[in-house]
């Protein structure tokens, strides 16, 4: 299995997709483009051994097509393993969809996108993720059957953000209790990296719970309106990576454990809602480990938003919904335990637990 990411500005240098570092045996790659509308999307359907690859649709304004690829690559490939560890019976898909969200989403390009994934036929289901909104994918149901995350009264599961929120707080206190023998947060030093649908949530939950919180994000209308909310502190220096904090809360976008940032951190717990955290997971995972850094598997803490939107597929409530959101404390402890009588890094236990999933499954299927 590739592991390894190039720095995006290398990945000129290799073949534009089998080729690529982040290709990792996916099954399919669909390239979307709609000349009226000005949709320009990739699909990337990394594994569909558990069940049909479900996975959000970020829109993004990426700097060249090549970051747009390896970004729905490494997205896909973590959703394949983020439904597994979580036990749900769902493959690992994502989209993205080029362009700014704030000036180039329309109507027309949301419903010509839910064309796109309609003639997949169900192999991929999209859901919400950074630039899209419920009313998004609202859009996308009147075009086909192959989404979730579409609001309440349309008989969707809504917003999934709050529960990915709770969820992430869950695997913090399980990090918690693993680092410092208690999972209560109270007076602990938190700093939130993006107060989007799911930062502003965490700090809810982190503020209730009395933890001293510190919220940094590149809007700062958002800053003003989260820390008047909740009584956040406003992060004022210029590299909240030496801030000398208990935690740190990355919940914009991912890779920002790199080179230039790990060997910075001084928080003593990374637990955040980010996707893809570790900008190359092998090699920031280990350096983590051995500066006694409890990382928590970004997709098995922010597994909340797919427990979510699953609902909507089999029908479960709310209340189950919770139950498993909640359970995202014990699988991170019991994670963190793993890793450490094995000497394995804790993104590398997570991701063998879930890659032994997804092999039994394919072997069951192969003799039955
Ligand atoms: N929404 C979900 O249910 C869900 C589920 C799983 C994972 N995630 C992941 O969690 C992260 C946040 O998701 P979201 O739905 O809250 O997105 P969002 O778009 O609502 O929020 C992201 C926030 O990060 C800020 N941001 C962007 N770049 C930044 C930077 N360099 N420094 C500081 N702030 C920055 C943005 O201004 C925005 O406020 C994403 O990586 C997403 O993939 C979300």
């Amino acid at each position: 299995m590739v592991s390894e990411v190039l720095n995006t500005n290398e990945l000129h240098k290799i073949d534009p997709v089998f080729g690529q570092l982040s290709f990792d045996n996916h099954e399919q790659i669909v390239f979307c483009n709609d000349k009226d509308s000005g949709l320009k999307a990739i699909i990337g359907i990394h594994n569909t051994v558990l069940g049909p690859a479900l996975g959000g649709t970020r829109m993004w304004q990426y700097n060249n097509e090549w970051e747009a690829l390896n970004d729905v690559l490494r997205l896909s490939r973590g959703m394949s393993f983020k439904a597994a560890i979580t036990g749900l019976n769902l493959g690992g898909g994502k989209a993205v969809i080029i362009g700014d969200a704030k000036t180039q989403k329309t109507p027309e390009l949301m419903r010509r996108f839910g064309e796109f994934v309609h003639s997949l036929s169900g192999k991929y289901i999209t859901a919400e993720d950074v630039g899209m909104e419920t009313s998004d994918m609202d859009l996308v149901r009147e075009v086909t059957p192959y989404v979730t995350g579409i609001s309440e009264s349309k008989g969707g599961a809504g917003n999934p953000s709050p529960i990915t929120a709770y969820g992430v707080f869950m695997g913090m206190k399980a990090a918690a209790k693993y680092k410092f023998g208690t999972d209560v947060l109270e007076d602990r030093s938190v700093i939130v990296q993006g107060i989007g649908h799911v930062g502003e949530t965490l700090v809810e939950h982190l503020t209730n719970e009395g933890a001293k919180v510190i919220i940094t994000d590149i809007n700062e209308e958002r800053l003003n309106e989260v820390s008047s909310k909740y009584g956040a502190q406003i992060y004022r220096g210029n590299d909240i990576y030496s801030e000398d904090v208990d935690i740190y809360a990355p919940c914009a976008l991912g890779a920002t454990i790199n080179d230039q940032t790990v060997n910075k951190i001084r928080a003593k717990i990374i637990a955040g809602a980010a996707n893809n955290q570790l900008e190359n997971e092998n090699i920031h995972g280990k350096i983590l480990q051995g500066n006694g850094i409890v990382y928590a598997p970004d997709f098995l803490i922010n597994a909340g938003g797919i427990i979510n939107v699953y609902a909507e597929l089999e029908n479960y409530g709310k209340t189950e919904i919770m139950r498993k959101t909640e359970n995202i404390y014990n699988t991170t402890l019991e994670i963190l335990n793993n890793a450490d009588l094995n000497n394995l890094t804790t993104h590398q236990a997570a991701l063998n637990i879930a890659q032994g999933r997804i092999d039994a499954r394919k072997k069951e299927n192969s003799s039955n």
